[in-house]
């Protein structure tokens, strides 16, 4: 299971009832990851727990008794005595909507697609029991932005990009790397190495964060490789430890 934001490693444990459930967790706890913990699943698309929260995607949020608005609950710490409501129509009615929108800027190739089965925004739009989307689909006119496959390891396929940011704090947050940064605005708005550079001329260091943390088959590893004289070299150093292995790729 994947809780949505960190573990808090306080031992002040807070009281909270979510969904007519009590349940007590750690000071620090997000409302998402205390609800998961519960076997609550609030429907997320930018949380995972293998990042610090960022609350971009919307679709998580909640409802506070007391408290307007309703907030994110990847970004809402857990609070003493608080009532959290994550499932009232008005929520499903608002998640509904969110989903349409990105439904409506994504390419509709779900059944070729490398992540048919796989794809968490295919999963969520399950999730929230979405059938229609009122909306025209913008995402076929993206697919003209083409696709990267300057590295030798994984593609980037522009369109399937649903902005969550996740990829651009995996390369800050898990390498270290800043390689990654959110160009344009609006619907126009995607994931770019560097100043709209290619992969390979980009900062990158090809540790594999940004593919690991991908929700859709924007970052998709290479399955193959073309037999041939190489174009160009990369040496990367492993991310997944301490120890600064590297190696080199052709
Ligand atoms: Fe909370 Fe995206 S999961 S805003």
């Amino acid at each position: 299971i994947d809780y949505g934001t960190p573990a808090s490693k306080s031992e002040k444990l807070v009281t909270l009832t979510i969904d007519g459930m009590t349940v007590q967790v750690p000071e620090g706890t997000s409302i998402m990851r205390a609800a998961m913990e519960v076997g609550n699943q609030i429907p997320k698309l930018c949380a995972t727990d293998m990042l610090d929260a960022f609350g971009s995607c919307r679709l998580c949020l909640v409802e506070i008794e007391g408290r307007n608005g309703t907030p994110a609950s990847c970004t809402t710490p857990v609070a003493d005595g608080i009532v959290v409501k994550t499932q009232t129509e008005r929520l499903k009615k608002i998640r509904k909507g969110v989903m349409e929108l990105y439904i409506s800027d994504h390419p509709l190739d779900c059944l070729t697609c490398s992540a048919n089965g796989d794809c968490e925004l295919q999963d969520m739009a399950g999730v929230v029991g979405l059938r229609d989307v009122r909306y025209g689909y913008e995402g076929e006119n993206h697919t003209k932005l083409g696709k990267d496959e300057s590295n030798p390891y994984f593609t980037y396929e522009k369109s399937k990009c649903i902005v969550c940011n996740r990829c651009v704090r995996a390369c800050e947050e898990v390498q270290g790397t800043f390689a990654l940064t959110i160009s344009g605005r609006g619907f126009d708005s995607r994931v770019s190495p560097g100043m709209d550079e290619s992969f390979l001329s980009s900062e990158c260091v090809s540790c594999g964060a940004c593919v690991q943390s991908c929700p859709t088959a924007t970052l998709n590893e290479k399955a193959m490789y073309n037999i041939g004289t190489p174009e160009h070299s990369v040496v990367t150093t492993c991310a997944y430890c301490g120890v600064g292995c590297t190696f080199k790729a052709e």
